[in-house]
């Protein structure tokens, strides 16, 4: 039994965009958890990692409070709490450790379709609907733009046909929202995706350790995501085409086929994802019994 006082405590979003894919980041780094019916934390069964499941916007000050000692949140969630806390005199509340390359989205204008806005050059004396409020105010006030903002919790993209805004700025993902609001999306103001945060404080020397292994195998779990194990059988004569076909390729191993010494066998790791067009274009080179793998584990 490990003491509770080692316990790495992780937040994450409880239900939303980001939740299903930061549970499986955390299973795939070897993570088994139990969590009853409705309850808010998934204890580590086999590493001293608990999983805190919290509303988004709450997983910035849990780690500034050092109540938890890793969050997984948006960089839009982030961003709105930073500025936050720098108003309020905390300089560094949380440290950015790791892009988690999910979760892509990000906070843009909305036109109502109808309306006399259409771009940046008329929001001067207009109402903004937003529920970042900060993120907007410090985009207005680096453009010098003199507009008001409105802050609203939830349903942004309603205040225009409520008449409580004349336009919006939120969270864009897909871009449904707005177009079932009929509003047209305009510049966007911050590009966000799911990011690792971690108390900028010195942890207790006991998780150091553990926390060191997770960042390793989160980064393991993100290389291995795009890799794949690439074999084929191709003529020597070959091999510098092919070496140049392969994307992000490690040094290839070469193989003698028994008895075809013109012959070899190649087997190659790739950083990056084989498309269909560069085994089309490896067959022209002159490979042959091409075959893909993904690969399932990664510890450089
Ligand atoms: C955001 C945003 C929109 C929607 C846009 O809400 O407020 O409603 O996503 O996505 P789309 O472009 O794919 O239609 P989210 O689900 O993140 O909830 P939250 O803001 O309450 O956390
Ligand atoms: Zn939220």
């Amino acid at each position: 039994m490990i003491e509770q006082a080692a316990r790495i405590k992780v937040a994450i979003q409880k239900s939303g965009r980001l939740t299903d894919r930061s549970l499986e980041l955390l299973e795939r780094c070897g993570l088994k958890y139990t969590r009853g019916r409705d309850q808010l934390i998934g204890y580590g069964e086999n590493m001293p990692v608990d999983v805190l499941l919290v509303r988004d916007d709450d997983i910035p000050g849990l780690v500034r409070d050092d109540v938890c000692d890793l969050g997984v949140v948006g960089m839009n969630v982030l961003e709105e709490r930073r500025l936050q806390f720098q108003a309020e005199g905390v300089s560094e509340p949380f440290r950015v450790v790791r892009p988690l390359d999910y979760g892509r989205c990000h906070l843009a204008f909305g036109y109502p379709e109808d309306g006399p806005v259409r771009s940046l050059a008329e929001l001067p004396g207009r109402r903004i609907a937003t529920s970042y409020p900060r993120i907007v105010q410090d985009f207005l006030r680096r453009n010098a733009i003199a507009a008001q903002v409105v802050e609203f919790s939830g349903a942004v993209e309603i205040a225009p046909s409520l008449g409580r805004a004349d336009v919006i700025c939120d969270l864009v993902s897909t871009g449904a929202t707005l177009a079932a609001n009929r509003l047209r999306e305009g510049e966007t103001i911050l590009d966000s995706q799911a990011v690792l945060i971690q108390t900028p404080r010195e942890v207790a020397p006991a998780k150091t350790e553990w926390i060191a292994r997770l960042l390793q195998r989160i980064d393991g779990v993100m290389q291995v995501r795009e890799s794949k194990y690439v074999m084929m059988n191709a003529p020597v004569s070959a091999l510098a085409e092919i070496a140049r076909l392969l994307p992000g390729a490690d040094a290839p191993t070469v193989i003698p086929l028994e008895g075809r010494g013109d012959k070899v066998a190649v087997h190659v790791v790739c950083r990056e994802n084989v498309f269909w067009e560069t085994l089309e274009n490896l067959k022209k080179a002159g490979a042959s019994s091409l075959l893909v793998l993904p690969v399932e584990k990664m510890l450089p």
